[in-house]
């Protein structure tokens, strides 16, 4: 099954808790955003916030840092009960050895991917990977207008070898979701095309229902 992902910092930052009880409802995944101010110039989800979100969730949280050390945050997200730890490709770190920590650490472990970053640097780390996130918008902010080419990107990322699952992020909607999917993405986050649509049963449905 396609999995649907929303990203709760598009939503109503007065009422995450109510954000949360409709994802819960459904969706299968809490997307978690967090930034630093530096990888990225704006500031998304606090530590704090996150830690209550995922002790409320009843299903996975993906934590996607947009930070420039990652492993500042590593501790914090596995304590809260992260499921999943995704960080940036174009971060300067040993990205092999960060992905054997967090397996370590019992979190499963991501790569994010920006649209103007060459794949080739996911090859030969792949196969260790259990998700790859593919962006489809330049990361720091929800409601930008997806990037086109993201549908090559996903199809060029989906033919590397491991047995992750393909993640794509920013400006996923209705009306690229059937593409993303038959050119490889098994998840698909969604931000303001889910958290602001009043119609969130027929999203959720129509997302579940596609096929490769
Ligand atoms: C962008 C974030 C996304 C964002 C998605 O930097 O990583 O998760 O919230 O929002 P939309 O779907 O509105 O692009
Ligand atoms: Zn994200």
């Amino acid at each position: 099954m396609i999995l649907l992902a929303p990203s709760i910092m598009a939503g109503n930052h007065l009422n995450f808790q109510h954000e949360l009880a409709q994802i819960l409802e459904y969706a299968d995944v809490v997307h978690l955003d967090i930034m630093d101010g530096h990888f990225v110039p704006n500031i998304g989800l606090g530590i704090k916030t996150c830690e209550q979100i995922c002790a409320s969730s009843t299903i996975p949280c993906y934590a996607h840092l947009m930070v420039n050390n990652p492993t500042d945050y590593l501790e914090r997200f596995r304590n809260m009960g992260a499921d999943t730890f995704v960080w940036h490709i174009e971060v300067q770190i040993d990205h092999k050895r960060k992905i054997g920590e967090v397996k370590e650490s019992g979190m499963k472990a991501g790569l994010a991917i920006s649209p103007d970053t060459d794949i080739g640097k996911l090859e030969g780390i792949s196969q260790l990977l259990d998700v790859i996130t593919v962006m489809g918008v330049i990361p720091g902010r929800s409601g930008q207008i997806f990037i086109p080419e993201t549908i090559d990107r996903v199809s060029c990322v989906r033919s590397l070898p491991g047995n992750f699952k393909l993640e794509v992020d920013g400006g996923v909607s209705l009306d690229n979701a059937e593409q993303l999917v038959k050119a490889g993405a098994d998840i698909l986050v969604s931000g303001s095309s889910f958290m602001k649509n009043k119609e969130k049963r027929l999203f959720a449905d129509t997302i579940h229902n596609l096929r490769r």
